[in-house]
Parts: C-alpha cells; sequence; structure tokens
C-alpha cells in the first residue's frame, strides 16, 4: 500500500468537544434494572455512571426512553416530552442528567422526527376527524387505489417488510415507512416543525448536550408521493433506496434550523450543544451535505461498520470519511456498532442472526484490532453498550420470543435486531448476571444464555487482557495523548494485508488484517497490543499503537 498524506489536522474548532468525544450508546431497556422488572431504567444508568466514568468515555447517548406503547422499543413515541413508566418519570431524567455532569459525562437524547406512534394525541385526533380534515393534514393519508380503494395509494415498501401504507377504518390509508404503528409525519405542514422545535428547546432546557436524530435523512416525501420506478422489491423486504421517500432536497432546511437553536444554545449557556444525524444514505458525498457547517453537526459513518475484515475495505472507507466527511469542516463519527445492526464479533467471525455465531475466536481477535484501529483514527466514536465487553450477537433466540417488528413483518425471513439487545451482563455469579437487583423477580425481557456470564463486566474487571481492559485502556491513552485527538493522519506504507498511519509526530497504529503474522511495520514502544504476543511482530488480526523514537 503507498504512502499518502490523506487528512490535513484538524481546524481549531476541533476543540469542540463533540469532534472528538467517545460516546457510549445507553439501550436504555437493556442496560441496567433498578426496580426489578426485567427491563432497564433511568435510574439503572444513573446507578452505572462510575463505570463508563471508569470505562473512559466523554459522554452518553440514550435510546428513546419516552413515553410509547412499544412496538419499536420506543422509536414509536406517544409523547415526546415525558418519560415511559418502565423507564422511570421526567425527575429520574433530571436526576440521571444531573449526576451525570457531576461526573463530567455529557449526555445525548435521541428525537425521532419522522413518525410518532399511533397513540400519539395527534395521530389519534387525525383517526377519528377523518378524510378530508386538518388533523388529518398532519400525517401522509390517502385514498387507496383500485375500484374500492382496496389497494394502498402507492408501490412503497416498509423498511421492515411488506407495504408502506396501512388502511384507516375508512376510505383512507396512511403512510409509515416503518412499522404500521409508525406514523409519519407530514414535514411540509409548518404545524410538525414548529411542534418539533418545541420539542428541541424542551430537551436543551432539561440541560442535554445533544440529540441523537432517528432517519434524519427521512422527514419529507416527494410530492404527491409518486410510485417508486424501480420498485423490483421482493414483498418482504424494505426499501431503503427510494428516492421520493428518503433524502429530499427540503430535510435539509429543518437541519439548518435545528442548527440554529443548537447554536444559539451553546452562546446562551456557554456550553457546546450537538446535533448527531442517523443518516442512511449508502453515498458519501450526500452523506456530507448533511453535516455541513450550517446543518448537523455530525451524522454516523455506518460505511465503516459495513466494512469488510479486510486492508484494502478498510483503507478506502477511512479514505472516504477523512476525505469526504471530514472535508466538510467537521469530523468523522467512526461507529462499528448499534442497536440495529449484529455485533462486530459475530459480523468479524462469519455469523448471523439465526444462522450460527461463527467462528467466535477470530471474531473476538478482530473486534480487538478494529477497535483500536477506530480509537486511532481523527474524529469521534460512538461506542454500543457491550461492544467494551466483547458481546457476540445472541443467535439462537427461540421465535417465539423475538419483538422486532422487522422480524414480524418479514413473516420471519428477517430475524431482526433482538440479538444484539440482549439486557447486559454485569456479573457473573449473580441472578440475571446483575442486570437486575438480587432477590427481584428479575426475568429478563429477553432471555440471557448461560455464555454471558463469560463476559459479565465484574469478571473482565478482574482479567488484565480482557475486552473490558483494552478498552478502558485505550480510552486512557486517547485523554493523555493529544495527538490521537489532534495529531494530523498520514498513511504509512505496509505489505499486502497490513495498515498503518501515524498520528501527528508522536503516535502509530499498526493493523494486521490477514491471517498470518507480519513485521510490525513501526518500530516504537507499543502502548497498547489487540493481542499480548504483538511487538516486532503482529500477529494474524491483530492491532497496537506504537510510541516512536521521537513522540512525546
Ligand atoms: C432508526 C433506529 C431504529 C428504528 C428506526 C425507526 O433506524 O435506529 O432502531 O427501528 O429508526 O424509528
Amino acid at each position: 500500500m503507498s504512502a499518502e498524506v490523506c487528512c490535513p489536522p484538524l481546524p481549531g474548532s476541533a476543540r469542540d468537544w463533540w469532534q472528538t468525544a467517545v460516546v457510549y450508546q445507553v439501550y436504555v431497556r437493556s442496560f441496567a434494572d433498578s426496580d426489578g422488572d426485567g427491563i432497564g431504567d433511568l435510574d439503572g444508568v444513573r446507578a452505572r455512571l462510575p463505570y463508563l466514568r471508569s470505562l473512559g468515555v466523554d459522554a452518553l447517548w440514550l435510546n428513546p426512553f419516552y413515553p410509547s406503547p412499544q412496538h419499536d422499543h420506543g422509536y414509536d413515541v406517544s409523547d415526546y416530552r415525558g418519560v415511559h413508566p418502565e423507564y422511570g418519570t421526567l425527575e429520574s431524567f433530571d436526576r440521571l442528567i444531573r449526576d451525570a455532569h457531576r461526573l463530567d459525562l455529557k449526555v445525548l437524547v435521541d428525537v425521532v422526527p419522522n413518525h410518532c406512534s399511533i397513540e400519539h394525541p395527534w395521530f389519534r385526533a387525525a383517526l377519528a376527524a377523518g378524510p378530508g380534515s386538518p388533523e388529518r393534514a398532519h400525517f401522509h393519508f390517502a385514498d387507496g387505489r383500485g375500484e374500492y380503494g382496496e389497494l394502498p395509494p402507492n408501490n412503497w415498501r416498509s423498511i421492515f417488510g411488506g407495504s408502506a401504507w396501512q388502511r384507516a377504518s375508512d376510505t383512507q390509508w396512511f403512510l409509515h415507512t416503518f412499522a404500521a404503528e409508525q406514523p409519519d409525519f407530514n414535514w411540509r405542514h409548518p404545524d410538525v416543525s414548529s411542534y418539533f422545535e418545541e420539542v428541541l428547546r424542551f430537551w436543551l432546557d432539561r440541560g442535554v448536550d445533544g440529540l441523537r436524530i432517528d432517519v434524519a435523512h427521512g422527514l419529507h416525501k416527494a410530492d404527491g408521493l409518486p410510485d417508486h420506478e424501480h420498485a423490483e422489491h421482493d414483498e418482504l423486504t424494505g426499501d431503503p433506496i427510494n428516492p421520493h421517500a428518503w433524502n429530499q432536497p427540503e430535510v435539509h432546511g429543518v437541519w439548518r434550523s435545528w442548527r440554529a437553536i443548537a447554536e444559539e444554545y451553546s452562546r446562551r449557556t456557554g456550553r457546546d450543544r450537538v446535533l448527531v444525524g442517523e443518516v442512511g444514505l449508502l453515498d458519501t458525498d450526500q452523506l456530507a451535505q448533511y453535516q455541513r457547517p450550517d446543518e448537523l453537526h455530525q451524522t454516523f459513518f455506518f460505511e465503516f461498520l459495513r466494512a469488510e475484515w479486510d486492508d484494502q475495505a478498510l483503507h478506502d472507507v477511512i479514505d472516504r470519511g477523512l476525505g469526504t466527511i471530514a472535508g466538510s469542516g467537521s469530523s468523522v463519527a467512526w461507529v462499528l456498532n448499534n442497536h440495529d445492526m449484529p455485533r462486530s464479533v459475530t459480523r468479524y467471525a462469519g455469523g448471523a442472526p439465526g444462522a450460527g455465531p461463527g467462528d467466535l475466536h477470530l471474531g473476538l481477535a478482530r473486534a480487538r484490532a478494529a477497535a483500536l484501529l477506530m480509537l486511532a483514527l481523527p474524529g469521534s466514536s460512538y461506542l454500543y453498550q457491550g461492544e467494551e465487553l466483547g458481546l457476540p450477537e445472541v443467535t439462537d433466540l427461540p421465535e417465539h420470543l423475538l419483538t422486532d417488528p422487522m422480524f414480524h413483518r418479514s413473516g420471519g425471513v428477517r430475524r431482526g435486531r433482538d440479538g444484539c439487545r440482549v439486557p447486559l451482563p454485569w456479573t457473573a455469579a449473580h441472578d440475571s448476571f446483575g442486570f437486575s437487583p438480587d432477590g427481584t423477580r428479575g426475568t429478563t425481557w429477553l432471555p440471557q444464555p448461560d455464555w454471558f456470564a463469560e463476559h459479565a463486566a465484574d469478571l473482565l474487571l478482574g482479567s488484565g487482557d480482557s475486552m473490558l481492559h483494552l478498552y478502558r485502556e485505550a480510552l486512557a491513552l486517547r485523554h493523555r495523548i493529544p495527538a490521537l485527538a489532534f495529531g494530523d493522519f498520514r498513511w504509512l506504507p505496509t505489505e499486502p494485508g497490513v495498515l498503518a498511519f501515524t498520528r501527528g509526530d508522536g503516535l502509530a497504529c499498526a493493523v494486521n488484517c490477514s491471517s498470518r503474522p507480519v513485521c510490525n511495520p513501526v518500530e516504537g514502544v507499543v502502548l497498547i497490543a489487540s493481542d499480548t504476543e504483538a511487538g516486532e511482530k503482529l500477529p494474524a488480526n491483530s492491532a497496537v499503537w506504537t510510541l516512536l523514537p521521537d513522540g512525546t
């Protein structure tokens, strides 16, 4: 691989905390249960803040905890300004954010503007008011096709499978790009944007440091809701590329006005507030448009998560991230795991939900190396709970327990995302592995397999070469070595199968993606290694950070 300079140092604005932060994603339902009902909650998160502090992350992002009938575990919101009783109260939220700030941890919440729940008061009113009413104009209601209106108004598919239309109890249908319990708002209606600006202010006033924005390339739909011309879909699979349903130019106006609000709060309070978008576009240039200087601060860079464990593939993806995304003037938000994707240990092992775990020894080695790779790259990183425990996907949950609407809407063809959402193991020797308090009912909402014991946080803390120690040490080094945040990035020449780059003058990261040992292309003092054998040689599927001879 040739030596080349890929990206210039980040500008002075890089000192904004979010540009280089490591953010930990808390899937509240599965993180920690304080009251023994087998479901995680906000007080459970609060009790574990010291764990997150000692892990060394800078911020946490909470998945939706708002009132919701839980058809998509909180991504079907019925009240954007409250807390679902299973998760606590607004007071528990206030206590959580107060304690997090005391520990110098920032807090991001998740906002879901594309759709709400069928139980949201606006949607209930729309159903009750009937065709042609102003209440229906907040959503996409349309008459059906066919002699009796018995066919959906167009051919769009839901992301979770099946038609994107559900018939109301009268002549009309309503649009849902996700589950039928998640009606899409009509963002061309001015009430919708004013409503969400109030929601944004509500959480900013409560002190949040930022918001993660769900499906931020959704919101507007093409005028007239035309058929998707190339809709050769399978009945069961979703349609993430329908050009009429996604990425409409008008959506950028929303992000400009939200950015102005975030900036207003940052200025007024002297604390930077950040907007991070989930933008599911495959085109990197299009993605970069969402994080122009007056739009979202960042968007998740999912290409990294989707890349094969292959030096060339990773090299290309990193170049695209640093060139195109960082070229937007912001920084890249790297991701290896989240609540929607099979866990990296299993992905790198060749396993899949429903198809078995794969070679977990291999998967873990690669996931450890990938973590060091990600944490050495310029920009910020988003970790998903359990990633630091080396948790593989639970690939064999019994079908009758699967809750993901993707599983049900696809008639079981797609197993869905439950396998990365199983409640965390905290202690090896307790019931529910310490997820629920001892002596409580403690049946976790998804069952934990016995082998979760091997990944319990307390066990891993006691073992110096565990995944948890790897993350803790890498994050501590990120705090200690400014080059990891601000040093410029430069690829080094390497033999095939290997990636190596420097950050500033002092530090290098080398990754052996191949299945044979190679010579470490970098000389110096090894600071941290994903494999205890790494040194002058890099074992197969390993990574090291090396302090260069003239580094500090
Ligand atoms: C986003 C969320 C996902 C959810 C979907 C619908 O992709 O990450 O979990 O199901 O939006 O809200």
